[in-house]
């Protein structure tokens, strides 16, 4: 617990010294427990014994003696075992609760504000959206949000493919069909692999197809508009996808490969003037220092291609130098599959080799795991292919407006509707956000779309059922919002424990980059929340008792809705 932490170094500071300790000795011992129900923070005294030559048991007892009383209004101190446990104090932990309550961010300061690019989502043109891009958009979306509310200035970048030698293929296919067919009417389920099936057949059609990428990349105009049409039609789909999440993604965040396409060149100049470039079988690569395959041979970086095509890595470089030099950033996070990892790593040292990064500038590759299939193989269609994601999304919200056809026949036709996008969205970005983003995850619908456990329905209906509290007794919420806060039952005092985590699970989630941290923060408020409430009567409390548990409600529901909107999850009023 941080702020437990923070209020206790200077208490102590005078019993440290008596024993001849200096804070550098023992400050970094103050850690958060993980075990809440026994400390708030926990200090072991072990590696304190070597300096003063005193069993850790001996030393803990004379910090507690030393300290006496002074820690009363904050916590209790003890040692056990040769650590020293710290317990918030009820009246402590009001005093945090009173200032949360009037706070609009809920203590949740701003730091100072840095320009963040965040690369997410980026599926690839005329082809559908698949299971494959949900992670990225999703946690993409949600370090978005994040860290836009700790202050910074977020860039998002949607990285779409858009360019590249397949797009000959992809135009003749289109000239085949007809340049004129509307863009909703192709099927961007059968267009990439139809076109690709004739490139493997048919070589007349195979070269045309090679030609096609030199008109292409000679930018003449009616190659490019077909290519355009190519782009829109995808775009169209992308933004289906993305309005249906509720991602922040516009097509003002678009920044395709295409768009570094003109200084592909320059990158290869530059690369050349620094040294680093050498040829290999007609390419022209960059062997990144340390970098080997199976064989023990150095390990290229591919830069342009011996037909002259440029490649991945190449645009990914040009992206780096626009970042530092166009958006004036200096932090960019790259969410992208675990399967990039190498890819990410190269590009970044020749980067740093090649003088386009400095030490300033922090580029992060965030990956994460496959989704899998409750059968524990990666998750595919019934006919064995990558799951269409607008598929899943469509299912996810049905399911969750039959589950909530049951759960409350009462609501209204519109609202039900309503809640089950929220309901179904929800648990399936709630589903990949609540696991470490670094492992696989199951994708398993009825676990996530469960009312218990660590799940979004879980969450929403903590939320509902307070808001519910306030709409039944027709009170204002912000009537309460200066309300004096009480935790005499030890329920009261447990949510007290799980609310006041908010901010620092937010930092740490936005330390590591992983959304997870703070899921878990908002679980065990949920938690907290439902045992606060089995004992402890609300309504039906009265004068003092009823304003401070109204007041925790309050902000119980607020931390809820407050902490799932960072993981762009909604929050009902009713479900
Ligand atoms: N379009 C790529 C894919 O679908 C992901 C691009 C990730 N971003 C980047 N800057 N390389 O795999």
């Amino acid at each position: 617990m941080r702020d437990l932490v923070d209020a206790l170094r200077s208490h102590l500071d005078a019993a440290m010294s008596e024993l001849g300790l200096a804070r550098e000795d023992w400050e970094g011992l103050l850690a958060g427990s993980t075990d809440s129900a026994f400390a708030d923070v926990a200090m072991p005294c072990h590696s304190l014994a070597r300096v003063l030559r005193k069993a850790p048991v001996a030393i803990a007892d004379d910090v507690v003696d030393l300290l006496g009383s002074s820690t009363a209004g904050l916590c209790s101190v003890s040692s056990v075992n040769g650590f020293l446990n710290f317990t918030a104090d009820e009246e402590w932990l009001a005093m945090r609760m009173e200032e949360s309550l009037a706070d609009e961010r809920l203590r949740v300061a701003a730091e100072e504000s840095r320009v963040i690019v965040i690369d997410y989502s980026s599926p690839n043109v005329a082809k559908h959206m698949h299971v494959g891009h949900l992670r990225s958009t999703v946690i993409g979306d949600a370090l978005n949000r994040m860290l836009s509310f700790k202050g910074h200035s977020v860039v998002a970048e949607n990285h779409v493919g858009d360019w590249g030698t397949p797009f000959g293929m992809l135009i003749e296919h289109l000239i085949d069909i007809g340049v004129d067919t509307p863009a909703e009417e192709i099927d961007l389920g059968t267009f990439y692999s139809d076109a690709r099936a004739k490139f493997d057949s048919d070589s007349a059609f195979a070269d045309r197809s090679r030609k096609r990428v030199v008109r292409m990349q000679a930018n003449e105009p009616e190659t490019i508009a077909h290519w355009q049409m190519l782009v829109d039609r995808s775009l169209l789909h992308f933004n289906d996808v993305y309005q249906m999440m509720g991602v922040l993604l516009t097509d003002d965040d678009l920044a395709g490969e295409s768009k570094y396409e003109a200084a592909l060149p320059g990158i290869v100049e530059k690369l050349g003037e620094v040294g680093l470039l050498e040829e290999s079988e007609g390419a022209k690569v960059v062997y990144p220092e340390g970098w080997t395959n199976r064989e023990g041979e150095p390990l290229p970086l591919i830069i342009q291609k011996a037909d002259g095509g440029f490649n991945y890595a190449t645009s990914d470089l040009a992206c780096i130098i626009d970042r530092i030099e166009n958006v004036g950033s200096r932090d960019f996070l790259y969410v992208v599959g675990a399967e990039q990892a190498q890819h990410f790593a190269m590009v970044f040292q020749v980067a740093r080799s090649a003088g386009f990064m400095d030490e300033a500038v922090n580029a992060i590759h965030v990956p994460f795991g496959l989704v899998m299939g409750t059968d524990g193989k990666k998750l595919a269609s019934r006919t064995g292919g990558a799951v269409r994601l607008k598929d899943l999304l469509v299912e996810a919200v049905e399911r969750a407006d039959a589950i909530i056809a049951e759960k409350n026949p009462s609501l209204p036709a519109d609202e039900r509707a309503e809640v089950a996008h929220m309901l179904g969205i929800g648990a399936v970005k709630y589903s990949d956000l609540s696991t470490d983003r670094t492992n696989n995850y199951t994708f398993d619908w009825e676990k996530m779309l469960s009312f218990e456990g660590n799940t979004a329905p879980y969450l929403q209906y903590a939320h509902a059922r307070i808001c519910s509290i306030f709409a039944k007794a027709e009170i204002e919420r912000d009537s309460i919002r200066d309300a004096s806060i009480s935790l005499d039952h030890e329920r009261e005092a447990a949510l007290a424990r799980a609310l006041i985590a908010f901010p620092e699970a937010l930092d740490s989630a936005c330390a590591i980059h992983s959304p997870h941290k703070l899921a878990t923060q908002l679980h065990a408020t949920a938690q907290a929340f439902a045992s606060f409430y089995e004992s402890c009567p609300v309504l039906t409390s009265e004068g003092q008792t009823k304003q401070s548990r109204l007041a925790l409600c309050d902000l119980t529901a607020r931390t809820l809705e407050t902490g799932l909107s960072l993981l762009g999850i909604a929050a009902p009023l009713r479900m």
